[in-house]
């Protein structure tokens, strides 16, 4: 597969290392350094392009891939008040892509784990629900694009709350993400129930980046000519 990295910091990095590993071809390698290259003409070498960059710059490299005709995994986080402008985009253009909060399969694993305890906690009152997320000292976005998608998991069981909120709240509606900056720290999701009597918990701990690079690239390699809009489930075929 020939592959355009849009992106070329650590993920970027750690993406090539693995997608050379597996045979596969780097075409184009964008950074800030070099945007002006980041054009049709050099897109089209690429059979997909894999898109790690930040919050601020991935709906713009989203959109010019799609218009290039170049289907795209995007693992930014931080856009999604921006999601369904892309998901229209994508459709309206044929375009294809596939996003993903987090693309380590323990965690994509993590995430059903966590809808299956919320379904099972849902008339549970006694206990309060709570999430943490633990990242690097670099990361731009708070709460995690990880820690959300585990809220919209608790909170699509859960009748006793109606919406997450970034820190300590004492609105008993809410559900309370903690966001905690330590380095190294790639990546710590911990889900806790707590009732006057006990706590249940359970915790996903990323070793390093190696995870989430080698999801990527299987996610690259499921979207070759795909059109439409995916995610991690329909690579791994979770249901
Ligand atoms: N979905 C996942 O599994 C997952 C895992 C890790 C990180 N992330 C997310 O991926 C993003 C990148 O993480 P990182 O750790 O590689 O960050 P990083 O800061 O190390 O790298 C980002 C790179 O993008 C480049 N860049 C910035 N704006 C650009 C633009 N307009 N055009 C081209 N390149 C541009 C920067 O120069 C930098 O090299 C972040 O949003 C992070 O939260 C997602």
């Amino acid at each position: 597969m020939n592959l355009a990295l849009i992106g070329y910091g650590k993920m970027g990095k750690a993406i090539e290392e693995i997608a050379l590993q597996k045979g596969h071809n780097i075409v184009l390698k964008i950074d800030i350094t070099n945007a002006d290259e980041f054009n049709q003409a050099n897109l089209s070498k690429a059979d997909v392009a894999i898109e790690f960059t930040g919050p601020e710059s991935a709906v713009d490299n989203v959109k010019k891939c799609i218009e290039a005709g170049v289907p795209v995994v995007s693992g930014s986080t931080g856009w999604l008040d921006k999601w369904k402008e892309v998901v229209q985009f994508c459709n309206e253009n044929n375009g294809g892509l596939l996003y993903a909060s987090n693309f380590s399969i323990g965690v994509n694993i993590f995430f059903e784990v966590n809808r299956h305890l919320g379904r099972l906690m849902a008339s549970r009152n006694e206990y309060n629900v709570s999430v943490e997320e633990i990242h690097h000292k670099q990361k731009k976005d708070a709460p995690s694009g990880t820690a959300i998608t585990l809220a919209e998991g608790i909170l699509e069981n859960l009748p006793a709350k109606n919406k997450w909120a970034l820190g300590e709240t004492s609105q008993k509606d809410e559900l309370s993400i903690i966001s905690k900056r330590i380095d190294p720290a790639p990546g710590t999701h911990i889900i806790t129930y707590d009732s006057p009597v006990d706590s249940i918990e359970i915790k996903h701990t990323a070793h390093s980046r190696t995870g989430f690079a080698s999801g990527a690239v299987l996610a690259a390699e499921f979207m070759i000519g795909k059109i439409g809009v995916y995610g991690m489930k329909d690579v791994l075929k979770i249901n």
